[in-house]
């Protein structure tokens, strides 16, 4: 199949609305990363997102959505607390899980009985899925274990023959994926962080919120079941910001015929070893992280992230992280 590059005019919104409509799958810019859209009410359509990105049919995909009647269109939100979020958070960069409503296929949430919903921040992605007029499911627009992209040429790495059109709008500003909060519960939930902090979402609706994942344990759990944000070489990850320990490491494998990069966010004590940097803020090494990772494994053989923030953002940066790395800490 050909991929068209749509382009963000009115006459290729609107074509890109009806290739939604008719039942094929469109990728769209977010402010976080790209997605790959499908009309979410069409169980065919959203088959097809699992085949093109080779993704297990057991993992659920966020519906997203133009605005508030959209969203008690495909899920149960009467409920104060959810107000509370979507008034404070959307449009915006958080997920919120929340009961289901029959009119959603259960190829969208695995069988599940609650359904992922998001009104993404992003302008380009609102008039995209103003265009659509129909919920739209997406996941991320890479192939499944791969890097999200955060850039439509990425899309197009990935996905080129195997969808109808990409939407090539801006470079992603938040660069990792929303926050997924569960509402389903008394206590709500973080099951993955991103920039809508747990902080921030507990200030609006005065209590604690709960956090699923502790970002930098070495797992062996079973728990940790697919491989995600996996660069095409190896990678380990250090979060301890011991240079000493990262270059006797570096050049043990550069002896081996490696070629090794060190993935930073500053290049003192490196000496002249490959430094790729990862940006001076976490905002900024959130936007360049998934690039940066896509960029390193095409020139080397191995990389060793090193990250020492301890923010609330830090928290979300190091749990893409420990998945790129496959949990290998150095
Ligand atoms: O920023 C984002 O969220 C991007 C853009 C495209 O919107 N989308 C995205 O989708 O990251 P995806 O499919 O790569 O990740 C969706 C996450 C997965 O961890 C999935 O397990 C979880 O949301 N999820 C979806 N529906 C769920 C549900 N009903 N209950 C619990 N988790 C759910
Ligand atoms: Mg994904």
């Amino acid at each position: 199949m050909e991929t068209h590059l749509l382009h963000f005019n009115d006459d290729d919104l609107q074509l890109a609305g009806q290739l939604i409509q008719q039942g094929q799958l469109v990728a769209f810019p977010t402010e976080t990363v790209y997605g790959l859209g499908a009309n979410a009410l069409d169980r065919d359509a959203v088959q097809g997102i699992f085949a093109a990105k080779g993704r297990p049919s057991d993992n659920p995909l966020i519906v997203h959505v133009a605005n508030a009647s959209q969203i008690s269109q495909v899920a149960h939100c009467d409920n104060a607390d959810v107000q509370r979020v979507v008034e404070a958070f959307m449009p915006g960069s958080l997920t919120v899980v929340l009961p289901k409503r029959d009119v959603v296929p259960d190829v969208v949430t695995a069988g599940l009985n609650t359904v992922a919903v998001r009104m993404p921040g992003s302008k380009q992605a609102l008039s995209f899925l103003s265009a659509c007029q129909v919920p739209v499911a997406a996941p991320s627009a890479n192939t499944s274990t791969r890097p999200s992209p955060t850039n439509w040429q990425t899309v197009r790495d990935d996905m080129d023959g195997k969808i109808a059109a990409i939407l090539c709008g801006d470079d992603c500003a938040v660069g990792i994926e929303s926050t997924v909060l569960d509402m389903t519960q008394p206590t709500p939930t973080v099951l993955r962080p991103g920039v809508v902090t747990p902080s921030q979402i507990s200030k609006v609706l005065g209590k604690p919120v709960k956090v699923v994942t502790n970002p930098t344990a070495k797992v062996n759990s079973p728990g940790v079941k697919y491989k995600h944000y996996a660069p095409n070489c190896e990678m380990v990850l250090n979060v301890d910001g011991d240079v000493q320990k990262i270059c006797a490491f570096y050049d043990a494998q550069a002896a081996q015929g490696k070629r090794v990069v060190i993935l930073a966010q500053q290049a003192q004590g490196f000496g002249n070893r490959s430094v790729k940097l990862l940006g001076s803020t976490d905002e900024a090494v959130a936007q360049g992280l998934f690039a940066s990772l896509r960029q390193c494994e095409t020139n080397f053989d191995l990389i060793i992230a090193s990250y020492t923030s301890t923010t609330e953002l830090a928290h979300s940066i190091l749990n893409r992280l420990t998945k790129s790395a496959g949990q290998k800490i150095l």
